[in-house]
């Protein structure tokens, strides 16, 4: 029965020839996960055979993050990037985190180092850093308290100074400046995912589609933010979807995230110029199987930087 519901679920987004490749895997995955108690946590850009098959839990990175602080099993198996893991791990250090390839990164992670917030907190004394999630342990410590894209402008809200240091990611710290009316200070990185979109796909797609409902992830440009109807984290995106009426949407996002509502949402249309992230697309079923027989990839955190960068998500959850 149990398998059934997930077959019928990937049918409605991957091929027999795909779907037959991938139950015997989610079978034996679904059956070790018990066998060693583990708990699958998946991000919404993971492919439909993980999203569907093998997940416990689902969301954005902020759900994820609260869902690993009170995950109740031996083991959790992180199917997303480095740095979702490794906030794993600050909220709950006494479960063993693993992520079933270590080199699924993230372009925003890797563009910053602990040198350049050193420098920005020198050039700007006393102004509050806030950190994007998408950033390393050591990024974190760095930093006042921690965001993620559903919680950024309440976050920078509610700091009492009209003037914020926003790291790492441009684009979002210039959405959250226009939603906020802070003054805040950026720093040159992006989503190479994102990064990619520009308004006119989306005026093509409004002529091609009249009455499309446009939805873009806050790590876009602002002229594409401002050229959608909606913007939020993953699953504020598919929270909008549930609520709006609309027929067609179309999607300003890595493409697992059409796949994955497709077989959520039957009746609507989605329409998605998508972009892959190379990182998100390392974690494969394979890998996961491997992940729970060998226990592999451990995160661990260097000492020096646990107790603040657990500081930095902690004021977050305190403060949404
Ligand atoms: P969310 O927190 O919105 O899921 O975003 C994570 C991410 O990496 C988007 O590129
Ligand atoms: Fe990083 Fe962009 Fe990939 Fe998200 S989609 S993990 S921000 S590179």
């Amino acid at each position: 029965m149990f398998m059934q519901a997930i077959q019928e679920k990937l049918e409605t987004v991957l091929t027999p020839f795909e779907i037959a490749a991938h139950l015997p895997l989610i079978d034996e995955i679904n059956a070790l996960k018990k066998e060693k108690n583990a708990c699958v946590l998946v991000h919404n850009y993971q492919t439909p055979e993980i999203y569907h098959g093998i997940a416990d839990y689902t969301g954005d990175s902020l759900g994820l993050a609260r869902e690993a602080a009170k995950a109740d099993c031996e083991r959790i198996v992180f199917c997303g990037v480095h740095f979702m893991a490794e906030t794993a791990k600050l909220l709950n250090p006494a479960t063993k985190v693993l992520i079933p390839d270590l080199e699924a990164g993230c372009s925003l992670s890797e563009s910053i180092t602990v040198e350049d917030v050193r420098a920005l907190k020198q050039k700007h004394p006393g102004v509050p850093v806030v950190c994007y999630v998408n950033t390393p342990a050591a990024i974190k410590a760095e930093s006042d308290v921690c965001c993620t894209s559903a919680n950024a402008v309440r976050i920078v809200e509610s700091l009492e100074s009209d003037r914020i240091v926003f790291i790492p990611d441009e684009y979002l710290a210039r959405n959250v400046a226009k939603e906020t009316g802070k003054t805040i200070i950026t720093h040159p990185g992006r989503c190479m995912v994102h990064e990619q979109f520009t308004p006119g796909d989306i005026e093509n797609y409004r002529e091609q589609f009249p009455g499309i409902a446009v939805i873009a992830h806050p790590e876009c440009s602002p002229e594409v933010v401002a050229a959608s109807d909606f913007s939020g984290s993953t699953s504020q995106m598919s929270r909008f979807i549930r609520q709006s009426r609309a027929q067609k949407i179309m999607l300003i996002t890595e493409c697992s995230m059409a796949d994955n509502l497709r077989a959520e949402f039957l009746d609507k249309d989605f329409q998605a110029p998508c972009t892959i992230c190379p990182h998100m697309k390392k974690i494969t079923l394979e890998k996961v199987l491997k992940s729970l027989q060998e226990d592999v990839y451990e995160i661990t955190i260097p000492p020096e930087v646990f107790r603040k960068a657990r500081q930095s998500l902690e004021r977050m959850l305190e403060f949404s």
